[in-house]
């Protein structure tokens, strides 16, 4: 009863922010991402009697009960899994990612869409892709999408259960190859505001979100998909650029405010429209952190990571493209 997965992160191009039922974790709009390239969650699960409460260790730090991150989180999810598979036993997780966990790099996605993968080979669920991503849906949102390769939607759903709020594949990493994501960590830091409780917020208090999410989100979604199947850049950035700004100011019409960007996040959206001024391809895209994601083609991806990399106030620069879903391995991490 012991299974490892490997899944990566997702960059939403039309962002998912609040829900309509917490406990389901069921969206109030539908959004869209593209699954990265090594970005990458590693995790391990065991069950067994042997263990007499749950451990969880994600990169080298272990959680336990009463900890936020244990409790709010996995805690919450492997309730959701034990009462699917009738099954109590105790476990092990162990997980490690190759990137700043919990500052806007999307780890949450990652994490809980390989640790749903590696819990149903784990515990022989034979849940399909589809039961898969409504699992990992329960741990995080956007953990809904990072099961699947390349672009992928996540459908909002009109059912009360949430059978019907999952996310599916719109193309192959292989339909746009040359698309990269250029990402400018401004900030390793933990963020202060974590997602569920900024996007919880501005349901309650934006008075901006009913437009967000009646008027902008359903319009983007449809752009976006779109230009991703007619590889429109032009248009897949521009709307993409203007999805994050327009959940941005959402987030900053909040009570109270919700202020993800830092000096450096604000630096590098003026210079991508700069850029974009004298000739260079690129937009912007932020998520609930300071990181910028520079949108671009294969052809301009170095030149805009050198670039980013003379800014003082980027602390990494890394470059990603369209990736593989969530799956299983046969490396254990213990
Ligand atoms: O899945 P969560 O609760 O970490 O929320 C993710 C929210 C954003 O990253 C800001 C947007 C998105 O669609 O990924």
């Amino acid at each position: 009863m012991k299974a490892s997965a490997i899944a990566n992160a997702n960059i939403a191009l039309v962002k998912y922010w609040g829900k309509r039922n917490k406990e389901l974790m069921l969206p109030q709009t539908g959004s869209v991402s593209m699954t990265t390239e090594g970005l990458q969650a590693h995790t391990t699960v065991e069950f067994s009697p042997d263990y007499t409460e749950d451990i969880l260790i994600v990169n080298d730090r272990e959680y336990r009960k009463g900890e936020e991150e244990y409790d709010d989180y996995v805690g919450l999810f492997l309730k959701v899994v034990r009462d699917m598979a009738g099954n109590d036993m105790k476990c092990k997780i162990v997980s490690r990612n190759n990137f700043p966990t919990a500052a806007g790099l999307a780890s949450s996605a990652a994490g809980f869409a390989a640790l749903a993968t590696a819990v149903n080979e784990a515990l022989g669920m034979g849940l399909d892709e589809r039961q898969l991503s409504i699992l990992a849906r329960r741990g995080s949102g956007s953990a809904t999408r990072s099961i699947h390769a390349g672009f992928v939607e996540w459908k909002r759903g009109e059912a009360e259960d949430g059978s019907d709020s999952y996310a599916e594949q719109l193309f192959q990493p292989g339909h746009w190859p040359e698309l990269r994501m250029v990402i400018a960590v401004t900030s390793k830091k933990d963020k202060k505001i974590k997602s569920r409780a900024g996007m919880s917020q501005s349901v309650a208090t934006s008075p901006y979100y009913s437009i967000w999410a009646n008027d902008i989100v359903p319009k983007h979604i449809e752009t976006i998909k779109k230009a991703l199947a007619e590889k429109d850049f032009r248009t897949l950035g521009e709307t993409a650029e203007l999805n994050a700004i327009a959940m941005h100011t959402v987030a900053m019409a909040t009570v109270p405010p919700i202020m993800y960007w830092n000096a450096g996040t604000i630096e590098i959206m003026h210079a991508v429209m700069d850029w974009r001024d004298e000739g260079l391809q690129c937009y912007f895209t932020i998520d609930g952190g300071p990181q910028v994601k520079v949108m671009c083609l294969e052809k301009d991806a170095e030149e805009i990571a050198n670039r980013l990399k003379q800014f003082e106030n980027i602390e990494d620069v890394m470059t990603t493209r369209p990736g593989q879903g969530a799956s299983v391995t046969d490396e254990h991490l213990f």
